[in-house]
């Protein structure tokens, strides 16, 4: 039996033409926009994972989400043990009510999910993906996620540090690359830094640590969802198909969810902003014209 469990941010949306490497930020969200502008789900888990998605009222009377002017945390239960039955452990599932074609999401957080004995985040320098296999419906779920970390720029380490910048370009032109910085990381571009208004993707920012390009995967046919979408899950297939699993002590995934709710205690994400960049107008407006001649 399979144990360990996943943490996934999902960014999934769909696509048209546009060249412009320019990017104008169009959408920041910081603290209260996430109770504003994004919805807050209780669907059962897509991917299978020993989750009970719960809602805004029920998440902020558990304290399970809590915002400030600045900043925003979502967590799951860590205080109470899940019945065999239940349908699992208290946790978060997000998406962005606005939906994006090509864009870039810069995603800056201070903490990042942490702690159990299971966590199976695992990757080196060249980040491999967990899948090549972009279609949902083809591979459990997965998607087109990676799988980034190595020790020191992951979980723990990385919360020691401050947490970090994951910036992921998703464009018909390019598909998609994700870059990553630690927040003490003097070669975090300083535009990414700032959250700046207009950003140049890719320009002095190093090689991507995780790349899908074009060719991989037919874009029109299998980036057909438009939102973001953040959720903190345990077992299911992101840990059982999307990641190499190794001992996490006796029991099961399940067991461990169900029975040990003090090792959830660093399972939260602390979040900055998230800030969505789209292509420069003077492309769209091009674009725009051509069409109509
Ligand atoms: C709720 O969670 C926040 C963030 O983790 C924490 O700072 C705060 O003290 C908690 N409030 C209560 C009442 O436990």
């Amino acid at each position: 039996m399979r144990t360990g469990y996943a943490i996934s941010l999902i960014f999934s949306w769909s696509l048209t033409a546009s060249a412009s490497s320019h990017f104008t930020l169009k959408d920041n969200f910081v603290g209260w926009d996430f109770f504003d502008s994004w919805k807050w789900e209780t669907m059962d888990d897509p991917t299978h994972g020993r989750v009970n998605y719960v809602d805004l009222p029920t998440a902020q009377h558990a304290n399970l989400t809590y915002v400030t002017d600045s900043t925003f945390v979502m967590r799951a239960d860590h205080t109470t043990k899940v019945a065999p039955q239940a349908r699992g452990r208290d946790s978060i599932r997000i998406s962005s009510i606005a939906s994006y074609n090509d864009a870039v999401i810069v995603l800056d957080m201070a903490h990042m999910p942490e702690g159990a004995r299971c966590d199976q985040i695992v990757v080196t320098q060249g980040d491999t993906p967990t899948s090549n296999e972009c279609d949902a419906s083809a591979n459990s779920n997965t998607g087109c996620g990676v799988s980034l970390s190595n020790g020191a720029s992951f979980g723990g380490p990385l919360n020691d540090r401050g947490g970090g910048v994951f910036v992921t370009r998703k464009t018909r032109a390019h598909g998609v690359q994700t870059w990553f910085w630690g927040q003490d990381d003097p070669s975090m571009p300083p535009e990414i830094r700032a959250g700046a208004s207009s950003i140049e993707p890719g320009s002095g920012w190093g090689q991507p640590s995780a790349s899908f390009p074009m060719d991989d995967c037919e874009y029109d046919s299998h980036f057909n969802a438009h939102q973001m979408v953040f959720d903190l899950t345990f077992c299911g297939d992101w840990a059982g198909s999307a990641f190499a699993t190794s001992g996490c002590g006796p029991g099961t995934c399940e067991d461990l969810v169900n029975d040990h709710p003090e090792e959830f205690k660093g399972a939260y994400w602390t979040i900055n902003a998230v800030r969505v960049y789209t292509p420069d107008p003077a492309s769209n407006t091009l674009l725009g014209f051509l069409a109509l001649t």
